[in-house]
């Protein structure tokens, strides 16, 4: 499903008709280029999933931000600073995705393959300069 956003809002909302369609366990990844809206996308996900909007900041630094008081706790993470998979791994990468929350990489393609197979995939391109065109699908699916 492609979706175009013209505002920082209308991404939030895409993000947010998302977040009701999410279940325990579920696994977000987000792909696209520096600025294309993937920690605003996130952001939406907290607010739609109930947790406090202010916490929620890039994770670039720290790799890992978690987003609790919501309908699902949501575990943010960042791939863009990681030498590698090894890293996601050490911080307890595949214990979270067991804790039936929500867990969402941005820059997830660069840790492909430690991602679990099913996923919901979201990519955003940079289609002008507040367009975005966001394309979600359903990955791995039984
Ligand atoms: N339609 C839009 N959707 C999301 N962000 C947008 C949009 N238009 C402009 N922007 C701007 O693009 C930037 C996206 O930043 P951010 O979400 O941190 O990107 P990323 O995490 O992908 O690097 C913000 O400065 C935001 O204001
Ligand atoms: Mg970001």
């Amino acid at each position: 499903m492609v979706h175009l956003s013209h505002s920082v809002e209308q991404t939030e909302s895409i993000a947010a008709e998302l977040a009701a369609t999410l279940v325990a366990g579920d696994f977000v990844a987000l792909e696209g280029p520096l600025g294309a809206g993937k920690t605003q996308f996130v952001r939406g996900l907290a607010v739609a999933l109930g947790a406090n909007p202010r916490a929620v900041s890039s994770p670039t630094f720290v790799l890992l931000n978690i987003y609790r008081g919501g309908r699902l706790t949501l575990f943010h993470l960042d791939a863009y600073r990681t030498a590698g998979a090894g890293d996601f791994e050490s911080i307890g990468f595949l214990e979270l995705l067991e804790q039936q929350g929500i867990v969402v990489v941005e820059w997830a393609d660069r840790i492909e393959k430690i991602l679990p197979g099913r996923r919901i995939r979201v990519v955003i391109e940079v289609v002008g300069e507040n367009d975005r065109s966001l394309t979600i699908e359903r990955v791995g699916e039984p």
